[in-house]
C-alpha cells in the first residue's frame, strides 16, 4: 500500500509541534513533512526525539513564497495538508498587523493554490474561535459553527479572512477542505508570550505576572493533545467542506487561571500585577463542541488535570523555556509591558 504523505505547516510551533510528534508516533506508515519558516515562534529543538525517525522530514520554507511553495508541491505531491503556520499572538497583531496579513492571509492562499494544483485529498485549515468575536458573560451562550464571523483584532481578522478563502476554494474549485476552530490551547512547548506559560515561567522566577484590565475576561482552555486528537479525527473522518468547533467546556477567567498556577506552585497572590488592558480585549470565548463530539471526539483532560500536567512539564523542562526568555523575547517583553 502507498504511504500517505502529510504536509504539516507550522510544525515547529506550539500546536503544530505537538501535532507532528503525535502523528509521527501514532502513524509509522504515514510520511510526515514539517514545513516551517522558523520565525521567533518556531524551534526545532523540540523534535530531537523524532528527528531520527524515518517517517519525519523538515522543510524550511515560507508559506507566502509562491516561488518556493508551488515547485515543492509539484515535486512532493502531498496527499494531505494540515495548515497551522501563522502569526498567532494577538498582542503582536495590535502593534504590527502587517505580517499577520502576509502570513495568515496570503500564505494560506498560496497553500490553497498549491493544494489545488496537485489535487490533495484533504486540506485541514486550523483556525480559531476568535474569528467569532466575543461573547458576553451569559454562561448559557456558546460559539457554534453557525455563529457569524465578527473578528475584533487584526489577528482574528486575518484568520477569518483565511477561513473565507478556504471556504471559497471548496465552493469554487471543489477542493476537499475542513476548517477547525479551537478555543485557547495550553500544554507543553507553549511559547512564554501567552498567558499560561508566561505566568508559569515568571512565577517560577518570582517575577510579577501582568494581568490585563480587571482579569475577568474568560477563555475556554483546551489541552493541546486534545486539540491534536480532534484534528486527527477531522483529517480522517471530517465531511468535506465542513467546519468543526473544538473545545472542552473549560471556561475560566484570567484571574482564576493565574491564581491556580500560583497556588499549585505555593506562591503568593502578591505576584499579581494589574496592568493596562489590551486594546479591543474580547470579553469571553466559549465553544459548543457538539458537532465534533458527534464525529466521535472526546477530550482526555479537563482544566484541573491538564494544568497540573502542564505545570509539571514546565518544571521538568526549564532549559527549553529559559533559552527562550533569555533571547530576543526579553526585548519583546520590555517593549510590550513598558518595563
Ligand atoms: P505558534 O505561533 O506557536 O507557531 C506558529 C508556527 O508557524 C511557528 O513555528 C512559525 O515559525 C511558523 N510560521 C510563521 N510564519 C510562517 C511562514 N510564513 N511560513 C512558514 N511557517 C511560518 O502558533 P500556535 O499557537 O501553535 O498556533 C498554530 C495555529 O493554531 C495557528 O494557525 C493559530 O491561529 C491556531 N490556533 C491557536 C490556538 C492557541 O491557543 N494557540 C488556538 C486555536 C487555533
Ligand atoms: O482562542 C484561541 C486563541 O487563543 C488563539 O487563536 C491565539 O492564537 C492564542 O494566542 C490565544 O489568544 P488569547 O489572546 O486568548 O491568548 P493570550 O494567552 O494572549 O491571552 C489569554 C488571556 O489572558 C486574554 O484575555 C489576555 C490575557 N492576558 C494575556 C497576556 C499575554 C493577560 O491578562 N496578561 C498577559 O500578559
Amino acid at each position: 500500500m502507498m504511504r500517505k504523505k502529510i504536509l504539516v505547516t507550522g510544525g515547529s510551533g506550539f500546536i503544530g509541534g505537538n501535532f507532528v510528534q503525535y502523528m509521527v508516533n501514532k502513524y509509522p506508515d504515514y510520511d510526515i513533512y514539517n514545513l516551517d519558516l522558523l520565525t521567533y515562534a518556531g524551534d526545532l529543538t523540540k523534535h530531537r526525539e523524532i528527528e531520527e525517525k524515518d517517517n519525519y522530514w523538515f522543510i524550511k520554507a515560507d508559506i507566502a513564497d509562491r516561488e518556493e511553495i508551488i515547485p515543492l508541491f509539484t515535486s512532493k505531491k502531498f496527499d494531505y495538508v494540515v495548515h497551522f503556520a501563522a502569526e498567532s499572538h494577538v498582542d503582536r497583531s495590535i502593534t504590527e498587523p502587517e505580517i499577520f496579513i502576509r502570513t495568515n492571509v496570503l500564505g494560506t492562499q498560496v497553500l490553497l493554490d498549491a493544494a489545488k494544483l496537485v489535487n490533495v485529498k484533504k486540506f485541514v485549515h486550523v483556525s480559531t474561535d476568535e474569528v467569532y468575536g466575543e461573547l458576553d458573560f451569559d454562561p448559557n451562550i456558546f460559539f457554534t459553527e453557525d455563529t457569524p464571523l465578527q473578528p475584533n483584532s487584526p489577528y482574528s481578522a486575518s484568520k477569518a479572512s483565511s477561513d473565507l478563502l478556504v471556504r471559497s476554494y471548496s465552493e469554487t474549485y471543489g477542493l476537499p477542505v475542513n476548517i477547525t476552530r479551537c478555543s485557547n490551547n495550553y500544554g507543553p512547548y507553549h511559547f512564554p508570550e501567552k498567558l499560561i506559560p508566561l505566568t508559569i515561567s515568571r512565577v517560577l522566577n518570582d517575577q510579577k505576572v501582568p494581568v490585563y484590565g480587571d482579569g475577568k475576561n474568560i477563555r475556554d482552555w483546551l489541552h493541546v493533545i486534545d486539540h491534536c486528537s480532534a484534528i486527527d479525527l477531522v483529517l480522517h473522518e471530517g465531511e468535506n467542506g465542513e467546519v468543526y468547533n473544538v473545545g472542552g467546556h473549560n471556561e475560566r477567567n484570567n484571574l482564576e487561571v493565574v491564581k491556580t498556577i500560583l497556588h499549585t506552585l505555593n506562591k503568593s497572590e502578591d505576584l499579581i500585577e494589574f496592568v493596562e488592558d489590551r486594546l479591543g480585549h474580547d470579553k469571553r470565548y466559549a465553544i459548543d463542541p457538539t458537532k465534533l463530539e458527534k464525529l466521535g471526539w472526546k477530550p482526555k483532560y479537563n482544566f484541573d488535570t491538564g494544568i497540573a500536567q502542564t505545570i509539571q512539564w514546565y518544571l521538568d523542562n526549564k532549559e527549553w523555556w529559559e533559552q527562550i526568555i533569555s533571547g530576543e523575547y526579553r526585548e519583546y517583553f520590555e517593549k510590550q509591558y513598558n518595563v
